[in-house]
């Protein structure tokens, strides 16, 4: 296969076959393209947009250019969670150990920082020793014994999703919805699923802003996951500010704490029941969304869900005692400035993008592939749009590596935070939820 050929067709409107689309993924990740070629064509594909078909056929490629696990013999359903990407998106750090605390199997593959948005493996790596790159055998093992794994993709699990999301996050190819589609399934699918739930955000901070835009995006990633046999279930949910209050890598695994207490924001413990509800029902360990929300708060007020962090952590070479002692074992920022209101009113915007960029700004996120993570930067921002404030009232904690990174994160928050006279209109947290069967407005 020439690519040069595949990115002329793109470029110039054409359609790629179902089998080009297998074979280049499964050889690109077997390292027989150059990155500049397959960047070149993925610029292509944002432009040009693929048909159902080619989406289709690259993820099915993605999904085969590695080995797939196989839960089958545990006697339940294994079901997973996956987000589009936002900023103080920490759900999944939460939800996977408290619906296995629930006796639902979650074999958890999850990705890096993409564009202006957080990555779950990234925060998870904050915690000292922690492991995302277990081998296969090492993956399965693990969810036999707990009923949960927190991994990335690997050389073996959906090495080609591995390889484009990097690409992409590189050379501004990230907003399309077919790439966003096959990524996500081909790495959730690989996971053996029987049933998945989606996060698919709307509103200034996500890849794909409009609710339409989002709704295509849920309903591309329906039909992949019915082709398959896979049940999916997606919430449309509002990413029109961060999420909670911790906007950083090893803030965020600390406030994922507090929630697994019983304790944090209430937004992100909102959205944690309501995705872990759907996976409950799914995995069929609650009759409906009632039930399943009883489940997962006592599983949150017994400490069962944190005790099943804690075994993971050790399980995947992370020091357990960041549960007991966060402050003490997360990575810490040299730097602490508070950013004060310069007057009264009513919050109106608080921007994720300009959070999102502000944290790569600090050192918490990459620009290129090469890049490594300061996990310890970023912000707690302690208000949200509707509130009330008054002046000299704190809006938001920079935490950065010194005096020069504290004044760029100040600049970030005056940016990000607008303050007006009026009270703005109130933004449902999760707006709509779709199933094969349809889509329900929701005003949550
Ligand atoms: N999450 C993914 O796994 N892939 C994308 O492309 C976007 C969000």
């Amino acid at each position: 296969m020439h690519l040069i050929d595949l990115i002329t067709r793109k470029r110039d409107g054409g359609r790629i076959s179902p089998d080009e689309w297998r074979t280049f993924a499964v050889d690109y990740a077997a390292g027989k393209f150059r990155d500049y070629q397959v960047a070149a064509l993925l610029m292509a594909v944002f432009f040009r947009g693929l048909d159902d078909e080619e989406t289709y056929a690259l993820m099915e490629g993605m999904l085969d250019s590695g080995a797939r696990l196989d839960f089958s013999h545990l006697g339940s359903a294994a079901i997973d969670k996956h987000s589009t990407g936002g900023v103080g998106d920490k759900v999944s750090i939460i939800l996977a150990p408290l619906v296995a605390a629930c006796g639902v199997v979650v074999p958890m593959i999850s990705g890096r920082a993409l564009g202006h948005t957080g990555g779950t493996l990234d925060k998870l790596e904050s915690i000292p020793g922690f492991n995302t790159r277990l081998s296969m055998a090492a993956a399965r093992a693990q969810v036999e014994r707990l009923g949960c794994m927190l991994i990335g993709q690997t050389d073996e699990i959906a090495p080609a999703d591995r390889k484009l999301y990097a690409l992409r996050d590189a050379t501004a190819t990230v907003e399309a919805i077919p790439l966003i589609a096959a990524s996500i399934m081909s790495k959730k699918l690989a996971e053996g699923l029987g049933g998945l739930v989606l996060d698919v955000k709307t509103g200034a901070g996500a890849f794909l802003p409009e609710t339409e835009r989002a709704l295509e995006l849920a309903q591309t990633m329906i039909a992949i996951g019915e082709r398959r046999g896979c049940p999916v279930v997606v919430l449309l949910t509002s990413m029109d500010h961060p999420l909670g209050v911790a906007c950083g890598n090893a803030l965020e695994v600390e406030e994922s704490l507090d929630v697994l207490r019983g304790g944090g924001p209430a937004d992100t413990r909102e959205l944690t029941l309501a995705l872990g509800a759907e996976m409950l029902v799914l995995g069929g360990a609650a009759t409906d969304a009632g039930e399943a929300r009883s489940r997962l708060e006592h599983a949150l007020n017994t400490g069962a869900a944190l005790q099943k962090f804690r075994q993971v952590i050790e399980a995947q070479g992370g020091d357990p005692r960041v549960v007991d002692t966060p402050g003490e074992v997360l990575p810490q920022a040299a730097e602490q400035l508070m950013f004060f209101s310069h007057r009264s009113g009513f919050i109106q915007r608080v921007e994720p993008r300009v959070i999102g960029r502000g944290i790569i700004a600090l050192g918490g996120g990459r620009t290129t592939m090469e890049d490594t993570i300061d996990a310890s930067v970023g912000f707690r921002i302690l208000v949200k749009p509707g509130d009330h404030i008054m002046r000299g009232q704190p809006l938001a904690a920079i935490l950065a590596r010194d005096a020069a990174g504290a004044e760029l994160g100040s600049a970030c928050v005056k940016e990000a935070i607008i303050i007006g006279d009026e009270e703005p209109a109130r933004v449902p947290l999760i707006s709509h939820r779709v199933t094969g069967r349809g889509v329900e407005t929701l005003t949550k």
